[in-house]
């Protein structure tokens, strides 16, 4: 009569052992695993895309702007990269608006403007928004 001893029974469980630790390891105990999908490249921005032109960043038209020679070619040279309420609250002299001009076009990269339309964007700014006689401060009733 064969009995089963116990060094039978360590040996069987260490071997069963040893194969199912074998078997996972080669992944046959598992399905099948999610494979690493690469994420997809992001789509150029439209505003990058030349072809499509960026969206101003406001709502503002011709209108938002007082009336004069030179409005037209002004709210489109210089509302491409923001609002006209900027450009409102500004005060400057024709100088100090040519100045500013530059600025724009060398610290805030716009593409620099045909010499007749800047003289002509220049007239309008120098005269719709002159430098204010009265500064704000003087305005308030407190400090008088
Ligand atoms: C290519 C983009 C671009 C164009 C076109 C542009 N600007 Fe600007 N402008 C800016 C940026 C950017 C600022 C800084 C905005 C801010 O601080 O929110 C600015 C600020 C200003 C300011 C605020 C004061 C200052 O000096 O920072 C004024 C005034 C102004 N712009 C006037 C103009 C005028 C006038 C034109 C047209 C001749 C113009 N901008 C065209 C980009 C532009």
């Amino acid at each position: 009569m064969s009995q089963l001893n116990i060094t039978h029974v360590v040996v069987i469980s260490l071997t069963a052992v040893f194969l199912l630790v074998a078997m996972d390891r080669a992944g046959q105990l598992r399905g099948p695993q999610p494979t690493y999908v690469p994420p997809a490249k992001p789509a150029p921005l439209a505003a990058v895309d030349p072809e499509k032109g960026k969206p101003p960043p406001h709502n503002d038209t011709v209108e938002d702007m007082p009336a004069g020679k030179g409005r037209e070619v002004t709210f489109y040279t210089c509302t491409a990269c923001h609002g006209v309420a900027l450009i409102k609250a500004q005060g400057l002299t024709r100088d100090l608006w040519d100045s500013s001009i530059d600025l724009m076009i060398e610290k805030h990269r716009m593409p620099p403007v045909k010499p007749a339309e800047r003289a002509e964007i220049l007239d309008y700014l120098a005269e719709q928004f002159p430098p204010r006689r009265r500064g704000r401060n003087t305005d308030n009733p407190f400090l008088k």
